[in-house]
């Protein structure tokens, strides 16, 4: 264990330097996080009606997930017009005002770029469905002809990390045709990154939401964008195509405009065939081209005044390879998803923690620390079950169940864990009540496509994307407003786009704000004495007190030790320090730490 202070930067306690470095990020899903209308879908309206919320709860900036024009395949992140916002989530002009009030609060506001792919209903994939081979509007996609007799079989053997084959053929008036690339679902067909257009383009859009004032861009599939040359087949995936002849999924039709139409699938075709994690050693992973993309947004970027950022979202190992998208030219800050895959075992955690730093500090970046998103099931969850260092794909009502109330107290103790450090840290919506995964969503509900394109073997990531409850005893628990009004009366807001666990009603905000012992209160006080002791600017040092191998994590930052006891029984506080903060209300008592817990220490002077 490295004995040295490390942090973010080599100037620790200096509040000069760019909100990012240690800013707490908060993201919303927009569709669960307030519904404005009372349509049953969350809304910019909505968004604006909380931020009083947001301020109260001490937090930087809000991350938005994607509200653009989208047919909704994969819940935004199919993008039909980045300039455009879907007419479920409101319109620019809610956006602007959302943007407004956001900035009146000292919120800044972070938004979703998703480069990668496009929906197949954006109007360039549409055009390239009606054009033929070798033409400039494919050119912008990655279009191949098969192989095999009549082109029959896909032009390699890449998988889609959402399950199932990566290509899918179109039809040439009639004919068999050529097949597009897909990593993620049949309806977000991968551009070419070779193409200088689809550049022009994507410095257009960031130009486009950067005047409108946003500070900042989350990255989707950061290390996604530039595959291999040649596209070359992958050994890491040759066991997954045996008898592959097309997607095994029913892909989408063109629009009805289309000369040429997307091919249904043969029947007979396996319904689920095992895909590929984010393994960066694949040839369309974390290929050196991509970082020549990120400078030249870095350039873009500084066109504008205001510090303004870029955050990565790339599943890259190890952290040293990680810390090259933070490079001093390229984007700002990375996830750090070691720590978030760490899950509640102390040796995992501190191992992350140090090389996180130690990777951060070999190109000048800040760390950051993330332990919950809307990809992955939410903290408590996974920390409740009987290892808690595992990760599952989603929880159904057949899996093992969590158990709740360890893993709520686990995972405040992460969070204190998480907010002592240096750098900065992102909270994903619901987080700060506690809530857990809804791990009992019947299938008939289910909308992501990872649950269907792996014939159900994943359950998917419906379950951390349950809308956020508002009021314990309200309809929907609050998430919607009234409808409007009908010959004098309200009309009530629809359920929800996505069931709510009924347990739902115990972490709702109405009922945890009045609460001193509530997740809420605790995470506020929590932020604010993460400001007063500016642990974000901090350094930080193990403390003789650090035994992972035991269980027990302690490292001080500033006038901070963070005292983290994962073991079944009790540990001693050291002497001469006063308790700031313990994960629950009686986890530090009587000169003791609890099991299961973490506790915010200062030393009496
Ligand atoms: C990562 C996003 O976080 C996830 O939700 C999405 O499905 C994929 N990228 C594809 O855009």
């Amino acid at each position: 264990m490295n004995s040295a202070a490390r942090g973010p930067v080599e100037s620790a306690g200096d509040t000069s330097l760019p909100w990012w470095t240690s800013a707490v990020i908060y993201q919303i899903y927009p569709r669960s996080f307030a519904d404005g209308n009372g349509d049953g879908m969350g809304d910019l309206p909505g968004i604006s009606s909380r931020l009083p919320y947001l301020s109260a709860l001490g937090i930087d900036a809000i991350w938005l997930s994607p509200f653009y024009l989208s047919p909704q395949a994969d819940a935004g992140y199919d993008v039909a017009d980045y300039r455009t916002v879907d007419p479920r989530f409101g319109h620019l002009t809610d956006f602007d005002a959302m943007l407004a009030q956001a900035h009146g609060l000292g919120i800044r506001v972070i938004v979703d770029l998703v480069p990668n792919h496009t929906s197949d209903e954006h109007v360039w994939f549409q055009q390239a469905l009606t054009s033929p081979e070798g033409s400039a509007a494919r050119d912008r996609y990655l279009f191949r002809p098969g192989k095999g007799a009549n082109g029959k079989m896909p032009p390699n053997n890449w998988q889609s990390i959402f399950g199932g084959n990566a290509w899918t053929q179109v039809a040439e008036n009639g004919a068999p045709g050529q097949w597009y690339l897909h990593l993620f679902d049949t309806k977000q067909p991968d551009l070419n990154w070779d193409n200088p257009e689809v550049r022009e383009e994507m410095r257009s859009v960031l130009r486009f939401w950067l005047d409108r004032g946003v500070d900042g861009f989350r990255v989707d599939v950061a290390h996604g964008l530039v595959k291999e040359k040649g596209l070359p087949d992958w050994s890491g995936q040759a066991a997954m195509v045996e008898g592959s002849e097309a997607s095994p999924q029913a892909p989408h039709t063109a629009s009805p405009e289309a000369l040429n139409t997307v091919i249904e699938p043969p029947a007979g075709v396996p319904a689920h065939r095992p895909k590929p994690a984010m393994d960066p050693s694949s040839p369309f992973l974390d290929q050196d081209g991509v970082h020549e993309i990120y400078r030249d947004w870095n350039l873009v970027l500084k066109e504008y005044d205001g510090d303004r950022m870029m955050v990565a979202e790339a599943w890259v190992e190890p952290p040293a390879r990680l810390a090259r998208y933070v490079r001093a030219d390229e984007m700002q800050q990375a996830f750090n998803f070691d720590f978030l895959l760490a899950g509640w075992d102390a040796r995992r955690m501190a191992k992350a923690i140090d090389e996180s730093l130690d990777a951060a500090a070999g190109v000048g970046a800040p760390a950051t620390w993330v332990l919950s998103n809307h990809d992955t099931v939410r903290h408590p969850s996974r920390f409740g079950l009987g290892d808690p260092t595992t990760f599952p794909k989603g929880i159904g009502a057949d899996d093992e169940q969590p158990d709740e109330e360890i893993g709520l107290q686990r995972g405040r103790a992460a969070t204190l864990i998480m907010l002592g450090l240096p750098g900065s840290a992102y909270l994903y919506q619901g987080e700060e009540l506690g809530l857990p995964e809804h791990t009992t969503l019947e299938a008939q509900h289910r909308q992501d496509p990872t649950f269907f394109r792996t014939g159900g073997v994943e359950r998917g990531r419906d379950g951390c994307r349950a809308p956020l409850p508002w009021q314990s005893a309200a309809p929907g628990f609050g998430f919607g407003t009234s409808a409007g009004v009908d010959g004098g009366h309200p009309v009530p807001a629809q359920q929800p786009w996505l069931p709510q666990p009924a347990s739902f009603a115990d972490y709702a905000v109405d009922r945890e704000e009045s609460d001193p012992d509530s997740t809420l209160t605790f995470y506020r006080t929590a932020l604010a004495l993460r400001a007063r002791l500016n642990t974000g600017h901090g350094l930080l040092i193990w403390s003789p007190l650090n035994k992972p191998g035991d269980g027990i994590l302690a490292y001080r930052n500033g006038a901070l030790l963070v005292l983290a006891n994962f073991g079944g029984a009790p540990i001693a506080l050291p002497d001469g320090y006063a308790v700031e903060l313990a994960s629950t209300p009686t986890a530090a008592d009587r000169g003791s730490l609890a099991a299961n817990s973490s506790a915010w220490l200062v030393q009496q002077t």
